[in-house]
């Protein structure tokens, strides 16, 4: 895949505004400098993420995110880098230019990986077309030849070495494929084909690329589904079956119905609801609410009656209340007993089952009946057993009316004035900004952190070379780094030390407030390099002239004689 050229993200970082682009997302408030919200990365009450223009990034104190506009989107959005250059570049009226060569990013590593998991997928459409069993398979559940093209849908032979026969010719190829979890292996002997005699849902990633399968056996066997398992390009957890299309259906939806298996999403589609979405054979995590409430605004929890659907139900329930910010509705239906959405949308078609939805019960009526149910409330020590378990429940909801009317619900059938008194649980305090121990070396790291540009308006002093200091070679490194990409961004210079343990430490100094008036700094800086400068000098003058005193007594070990005449050759 083409690259996008350096040169152009600085460029693009430079021109777009971060509050822009969190304020459309989020609810900023101003505070001096900066922007506060609550956090959309962790569940919190009190705003300790901030949003720094002048710095053009932001910032969580209480999780640690952190990062630019680009950053932002792909952790907000769910995009990847490219898709998130492209989209604000779209903004800013840019076009994203392409280069072939540089740095090889996430796609070149994974790129293989992707492409083997679409030639898997052909593969297994091509041997639905050549298996007779398999096509009836299908139209016995009635899934027709659209749901099929739809939803990619195929088989797997039951052979041993259909996938490793086709497409895993050499060792290379085999470790694609093991790398995109489709085999298995004996202990000690060759892998084969993980998915056999099953029929094949390809499970897309946000872009529409397959990135894992469910495998359904045809008769009888277990397991009944086969997933794929975790691979880099797939996380159970955090995908949901059948979005992608869904999407591709409307332009915004208003409305997503999540359902627990992958024939139910198909039948519902095949009766024209599009906008459902399943789980993969797991509990809804609070990433699959976040996903769907990112795609929908009312997120329709659909699960069997039996005791087992009931209690996926209130897992769910859990993993939702974090994220119904206002604006957010949950619902939630029950079927029948016996009946999945896939058996009830072919017995009483679509509209049928529509009406079953619009009977959904709101997120608080489920909430409080279930409660209820378990819990007698005509006496005070059921209604404080009902306070103790609905209390924490609501405190994980986010600020907002839907919370305080929450609050009200449970304060009405608990007979309690008000069980949540304002100051019940005492906000945690924001941490306060780092206290960065002053020095010169750290004094011009922060400058530079906030203005990298700085360093192209100065004359850096050739003494700074021979400064021995702790942190004075991470500042040459950022100054040499500036001088090759004199727009480079302040993230992306701190970014460039992900994983290290300087990384924690320039994020540190590039959020603590900088002395003096921003008119001043590139003085600061200068002057702060002269004096390390000097300093240099005059520790490398030392160190020269007590090495030239060894020598002259004729002590002198071979590599300090090599100090020596690098000393001297400063000169
Ligand atoms: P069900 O067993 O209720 O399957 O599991 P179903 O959807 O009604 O399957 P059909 O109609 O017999 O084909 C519900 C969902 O749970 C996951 C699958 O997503 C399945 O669609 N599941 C179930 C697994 O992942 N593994 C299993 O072994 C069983
Ligand atoms: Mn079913």
């Amino acid at each position: 895949m083409a690259l996008i050229p350096e040169a152009f993200i600085d460029e693009l970082l430079q021109r777009v505004d971060i509050v822009d682009v969190v304020g459309a997302r989020l609810a900023l408030k101003r505070a001096g400098k900066e922007y506060q919200a609550l956090c959309p990365f962790h569940d919190e009450r009190t705003p300790s993420f901030a949003v720094v223009p002048q710095k053009q990034f932001f910032h969580c104190f209480g999780c640690g995110a952190h990062g630019s506009a680009i950053k932002f989107l792909m952790d907000y959005e769910g995009m990847a880098f490219p898709d998130a250059v492209e989209q604000l570049a779209a903004q800013l009226g840019m076009k994203v230019p392409r280069d072939a060569g540089g740095r090889a990013g996430d796609d070149d590593r994974l790129g293989p990986i992707y492409a083997v998991m679409a030639e898997a997928t052909a593969y297994f459409r091509q041997e639905l077309g050549g298996s007779a069993r398999a096509r009836e398979y299908f139209e016995r559940r009635e899934v027709g030849p659209e749901m099929i093209e739809r939803y990619g849908l195929g088989y797997s032979p039951d052979r041993w070495d259909g996938l490793v026969g086709k497409l895993g010719r050499s060792p290379d190829r085999i470790n694609l494929l093991a790398a995109a979890g489709l085999l298995s292996t004996r202990e000690g002997g060759q892998p084969y084909d993980k998915f056999r005699d099953r029929v094949m849902f390809p499970i897309h990633d946000r872009r529409g690329r397959p990135i894992a399968f469910g495998g359904r056996i045809l008769d009888q066997g277990e397991p009944k589904y086969l997933n794929s398992p975790e691979t880099s390009l797939f996380h159970k957890g955090r995908e949901l079956y059948g979005l992608w299309q869904a999407r591709q259906s409307a332009q915004k939806l208003k409305k997503l119905i999540l359902v627990e298996g992958y024939m139910d999403v198909i039948a519902l589609a095949q009766h024209g609801i599009e906008e459902v979405v399943a789980t993969l054979g797991t509990a809804t995590t609070k990433e699959h609410a976040e996903l769907a409430f990112r795609n929908a605004d009312d997120v329709v929890f659909c699960f069997d009656g039996d005791r087992a659907g009931k209690q996926a139900a209130w897992r769910a329930l859990e993993s939702t209340l974090p994220r119904l910010r206002d604006g957010r509705q949950a619902h939630f239906v029950f079927l029948p007993d016996g009946e999945d959405p896939d058996s009830l949308v072919r017995k009483r078609g679509a509209l049928g089952f529509r009406e079953i939805l619009n009977e959904a019960l709101p997120l608080s009526d489920y909430f409080f009946t279930t409660l209820i149910n378990d819990i007698d409330i005509s006496s005070i020590d059921g209604r404080a057993r009902l306070a103790a378990r609905a209390q924490p429940l609501i405190e994980q909801m986010p600020d907002g009316a839907f919370r305080d009317l929450m609050r009200e619900a449970l304060a009405e059938r608990t007979g309690a004035r008000r069980v949540v008194p304002k100051a019940a649980a005492p906000a945690p305090a924001r941490q306060v900004r780092p206290q960065v121990q002053r020095t010169l070396v750290r004094g011009a790291l922060a400058l530079l952190l906030a203005r990298p540009q700085l360093a192209l308006e100065i004359e850096v002093p050739a003494g700074l070379a021979w400064v021995d200091k702790p942190g004075a070679d991470i500042l040459r490194e950022l100054l040499e780094r500036i001088r090759q990409r004199p727009g480079v961004a302040p993230v992306d210079l701190i970014e460039a030390y992900a994983g290290t343990p300087t990384h924690a430490a320039l994020l540190k100094l590039s959020l603590a407030d900088l002395a003096g008036d921003e008119d001043g700094w590139r003085d600061d800086l200068a002057s702060a390099l002269e004096r390390l400068a000097q300093e240099g000098q005059s520790q490398s003058n030392r160190r020269r002239d007590e090495l030239s005193a060894k020598w002259r007594s004729g002590g002198l070990s071979d590599a300090e004689k090599q100090e020596l005449q690098q000393l001297f050759r400063r000169e």
